[in-house]
């Protein structure tokens, strides 16, 4: 409908330059410009790296989202673009661009969380988000737990990894495999050749005592890590098939099962997964039966939305508009480690948002420790 609010949303907080725009729950453009293929030789993300790149594909992504969508930027109702959480030096090139292009067109501006985003995003391709959806939420920095009553107001985090993210462990066994970088995207697909059931790799935090919804992927990786090991000290060939397939569903078994457990647990009936790794064939196919088994309704968007990109900032942002949140100050900075409980960033000066939440201004450091482990320097 053309009285929805047009916004065009800039993504920057990894190796992902995103310019997406929306108008209210429709995806009119969404171009991307990647830097993953010159990290590979340093199998990760070199944040030096990925700031120039962003700074080089910036203004031609944006022009390449308005010739997509055809609109003009005089046209737009605001532009949203991802204040935080990432890499500080990859935002600050976002968050710079947001700013010259709302000033000078005279549109307000929208800082967005990236993880509400990534929630949010699911909007372009299901329709407006159950209120309150249950979000599992799998990326290369994070892997947590969301239950979102208000995706522009109001997300609790349930629980989150403890060591290493979801996605960090797939990179990381590929690594160990040489299957090269991003791991994710090559597991999924070598694991169809092998078999889930090959190796039992451990579930972390699963036993009667542990978090219930808190993650841990670390002594997975080691127990991968030592097998692999063994298997070359012994001279013997690495099934590389089956170890990717029994690793893969060691992951997707934890966060399939603690998922339905926080939707059972606090009544919610839909569960939403986002993140790079949502991207997962494994993963969605046994949450798709897990909810249907529990009654629970599954949204999963399509694998390009699942992965980084500029669309899911423009959602974000276009609901902000809707819901009438108050913009960003034009001082707004980049903020690593914004924690997962501030949707947006909304202007200290202003009166407030429309319906007067408060905003926490806490931070996590455990956003500063996934986020840290995510490159090789730091
Ligand atoms: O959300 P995202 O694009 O960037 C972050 O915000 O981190 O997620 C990237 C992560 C990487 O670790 C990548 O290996 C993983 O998502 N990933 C996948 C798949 N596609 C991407 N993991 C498993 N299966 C996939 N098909
Ligand atoms: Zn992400």
């Amino acid at each position: 409908m053309a009285d929805e609010p047009l916004v065009l949303g800039i993504e920057t907080s990894c190796d992902e330059t995103g310019v997406g725009i929306v108008r209210g729950h429709t995806l009119l453009a969404d171009a991307v410009a990647s830097s993953v293929d010159e990290h590979a030789r340093f199998g990760g993300v070199v944040p030096e790296v990925a700031s120039r790149a962003h700074l080089e594909a910036m203004v031609p992504t944006i022009q390449r989202a308005l010739k997509e969508a055809g609109v003009a930027a005089s046209d737009l109702d605001g532009i949203a673009v991802t204040a935080g959480p990432g890499l500080a030096g990859a935002l600050l090139v976002g968050v710079s661009a947001a700013k010259a292009y709302a000033y000078a067109l005279g549109k307000p501006l929208y800082g967005v969380n990236h993880l509400a985003s990534h929630i949010c995003v699911d909007q372009l391709e299901h329709g407006p988000l159950p209120e309150p959806t249950m979000a599992l939420l799998v990326s290369g920095g994070h892997s947590s737990l969301l239950l979102a009553p208000d995706i522009t107001a109001d997300v609790r985090p349930l629980g989150s990894t403890i060591d290493d993210a979801a996605g960090e462990a797939f990179d990381k066994i590929a690594r160990v495999l040489n299957l090269g970088f991003p791991g994710g995207p090559v597991i999924d697909r070598i694991a169809r050749e092998g078999n889930p059931d090959a190796i039992a790799f451990p579930r972390g935090l699963t036993g009667p005592r542990d978090a219930a919804y808190d993650f841990s992927f670390s002594g997975l990786k080691t127990a991968v890590a030592r097998w692999i090991e063994a298997k070359r000290a012994a001279g013997e060939e690495v099934p590389v098939a089956d170890v990717s397939a029994s690793f893969q569903e060691a992951v997707v078994d934890v966060l399939t099962r603690k998922a339905v457990r926080a939707c059972k647990d606090e009544g919610v009936e839909h569960l939403m997964i986002g993140g790079g790794v949502a991207a997962n064939s494994r993963l969605r196919a046994m949450a798709e039966r897990r909810c249907e088994d529990a009654g629970i309704t599954l949204r999963v968007p399509r694998p390009k939305l699942c992965t980084d990109n500029g669309a899911m900032v423009a959602a974000l942002g276009a609901e902000m508009v809707a819901r009438g949140r108050s913009a960003s100050a034009w001082d707004l900075s980049a903020d690593s480690s914004l924690p997962v409980t501030d949707p947006h960033v909304p202007d200290p000066d202003a009166d407030g948002d429309a319906d007067g939440h408060p905003h926490s201004h806490t931070h996590s450091h455990d956003h500063v420790h996934e986020l840290s482990r995510k490159n090789l320097y730091a």
